[in-house]
């Protein structure tokens, strides 16, 4: 009976029956363990980043670590982890964060703020324009983008996707390249970032990308906080150039006290909550990939180290 460690104490509360239960439902019987008497006898290791466990040496047998986390730059360098590595592709969290993005990209279209904060009680009868005049930059194309990309095109947004590889998908203009990159900006009132944390992501949005932007854009990172230059950003709110950031990923979590971003009236802080794992769909998620350990099959979601995502 494999033995499965589940090596991240602080969510075992969320994971007691759903895990078992997942497992049960994939029809493997594993032993589930939260601390392992001897390392050498682990069999798949359920690993989150605030996990205290970072020396994957001892665990001879392991045949894979199990990410709960989609983003995986915090395990992904380390250097004692030969074992495959697998990160969470969870439809649940897929759902929450399309929520996120089409929630606050409607804010930014509709102008919502303009009457929800209205103290002068101004009939401003301004109406928006229809999403189809909205251009949208969907940076990244993978499990998150792609979803939140059909999402918005259901809503009649233009969406221009960009990403590493050439994609071919029905009704969405797909760029690469650092050309690709500037006409998708050059493009867009709605820039959305769903890439991974690479040394090639870094600073992506920096002062001349964002410069490619038209006046008034709005930015929503729910990607990585590295993905854009801090002060790039914040120089570009001051001049008005980029209307408005939706920040939820930032370089240093919980965003300090004294950052800017927290009082600055043209961006939104929410505090990294845009998609949440979901416990009841990521165990099935995780259970799967334990039967297709057992069964000889190839794993799910498998991390291209060398890419870094
Ligand atoms: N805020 C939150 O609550 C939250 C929750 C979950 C995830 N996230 C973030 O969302 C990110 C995306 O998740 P996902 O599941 O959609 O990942 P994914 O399926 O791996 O997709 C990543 C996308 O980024 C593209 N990409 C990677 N490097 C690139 C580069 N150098 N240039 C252009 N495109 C590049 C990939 O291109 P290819 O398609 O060509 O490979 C792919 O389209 C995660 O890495 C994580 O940082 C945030």
């Amino acid at each position: 009976m494999p033995m499965v460690l589940f090596a991240a104490p602080a969510l075992w509360d969320d994971y007691t029956e759903a895990l078992p239960r997942a497992l049960a439902e994939a029809g493997v019987a594993a032993t589930i363990v939260t601390q392992a008497p001897d390392p050498a006898a682990v069999d798949y290791i359920v690993y989150a980043p605030s996990a205290p466990l970072q020396d994957f040496a001892p665990f001879t047998r392991a045949k894979a670590v199990l990410s709960l986390w989609a983003g995986v730059e915090r395990i992904v360098g380390n250097a004692s982890l030969t074992q495959p590595l697998c990160r969470m592709v969870d439809p649940w969290l897929t759902e929450g964060m399309v929520e996120w993005v089409v929630g606050h990209a409607l804010r930014h279209h509709l102008g919502m703020d303009r009457h929800i904060v209205n103290p002068g009680h101004v009939w401003d009868q301004t109406c928006p324009p229809l999403a189809r005049d909205r251009p949208v930059a969907m940076l990244g194309l993978g499990t998150l983008g792609l979803a939140c990309a059909r999402a918005l095109q259901a809503l009649h947004f233009p969406v221009t996707g960009w990403s590493r590889s050439p994609k071919d998908v029905p009704g969405l203009t797909c760029l690469q390249g650092e050309a690709g990159l500037e006409q998708a900006l050059r493009g867009a009132q709605i820039v959305v970032t769903l890439l991974p944390r690479t040394p090639q992501t870094e600073n992506l949005l920096n002062a001349r990308t964002l410069a490619l932007l038209p006046q008034g854009a709005a930015i929503l990172n729910p990607g990585r906080g590295a993905l854009i230059d801090d002060a790039a950003l914040l120089a570009a709110l001051d001049r008005g150039h980029i209307g408005h950031a939706t920040l939820d990923t930032f370089r240093v979590e919980p965003l300090p006290p004294d950052h800017p971003f927290w009082a600055h009236p043209r961006v939104i802080v929410t505090p990294h909550i845009a998609a949440d794992t979901r416990p009841a769909s990521a165990a099935r998620v995780i259970a799967e990939n334990i039967r297709r350990g057992e069964a000889g099959e190839p794993f799910l979601h498998l991390v291209d180290r060398a890419r870094g995502y």
